[in-house]
């Protein structure tokens, strides 16, 4: 059911367990795009979505600085937005499919990035050399270079066809299992495993909330509610 606010069906002191999944629309605010609807990136560039995946290492690592390094620099110039503030404040978990830190920068103490990291960076020759390090250190050239061996380096961040990282995964699991309330924010839910999350939670008796500014078609059938609306105003108000 499309409710107004997510008080209505979640008041702020109901819940203690809160964990929240993240997607890129909790970020718009802070000056990043979204990937997918009306001027998503991937939408915008299909050429670019393409060259996201990892069977086209290393030919494409120009590309993926491009995209998810431009992105970081930006949300590092940014910082966060009051919606990961609310999180924060409200003591939430986070399970994030995005890679520009902005959580751990609002606050939020108890992180998964389940597609990795932006600001974070590796050795393409993960064999012998295996570096990994903040990608400040990498960008220190141009192009970007494992400061250990010399050999090109890439952003931390999970590519198409890319395995996740099974760690990240079963945490993810693991707090979308203790939670008493699951809280889908700015999420078009259209990429696994992040999707399996919410029947996860709603198998373990969370109430499940998803908050979106474009829904695009029906509510996903694990959640008990949505929220139509802007992040920022919708968790902003709720953590009041
Ligand atoms: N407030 C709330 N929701 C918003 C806002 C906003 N201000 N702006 C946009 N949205 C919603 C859109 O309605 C959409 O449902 O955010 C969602 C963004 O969906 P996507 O662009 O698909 O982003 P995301 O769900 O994070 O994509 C998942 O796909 O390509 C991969 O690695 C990429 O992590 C990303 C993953």
């Amino acid at each position: 059911m499309d409710v107004k606010t997510l008080a209505e069906v979640a008041p702020r002191d109901r819940f203690t367990r809160i964990c929240a999944l993240t997607g890129a629309g909790i970020s718009v605010a802070a000056g990043l795009g979204t990937f997918r609807g009306p001027d998503g990136l991937w939408t915008m560039s299909p050429k670019m979505e393409r060259a996201m995946h990892v069977h086209l290492l290393p030919g494409n690592v120009d590309a993926l600085w491009t995209v998810w390094g431009g992105m970081h620099d930006v949300a590092v110039r940014s910082g966060p937005t009051p919606a990961h503030k609310a999180l924060a404040a409200a003591g939430a978990t986070v399970i994030t499919q995005n890679v520009d830190e902005l959580h751990q920068a609002a606050g939020s103490v108890d992180v998964v990035e389940i597609h990795g990291s932006a600001g974070q960076a590796r050795c393409l020759d993960e064999d012998f050399c295996g570096w990994t390090g903040p990608a400040a250190e990498a960008k220190r050239t141009d192009p970007p270079q494992c400061p250990q061996c010399g050999e090109p380096a890439r952003p931390a961040v999970v590519l198409f066809g890319e395995m996740l990282d099974p760690v990240a995964l079963g945490a993810a699991r693991q707090l979308a299992s203790e939670c008493d309330m699951f809280l889908a924010v700015g999420t078009s839910g259209r990429v696994a495993p992040a999707s399996w999350l919410a029947p996860t939670a709603r198998a373990a008796g969370a109430y499940c909330v998803n908050v979106d500014l474009y829904p695009d078609g029906e509510l996903d059938p694990a959640f008990h509610a949505r929220v139509v609306g802007d992040a920022q105003d919708v968790l902003t108000e709720w953590a009041r």
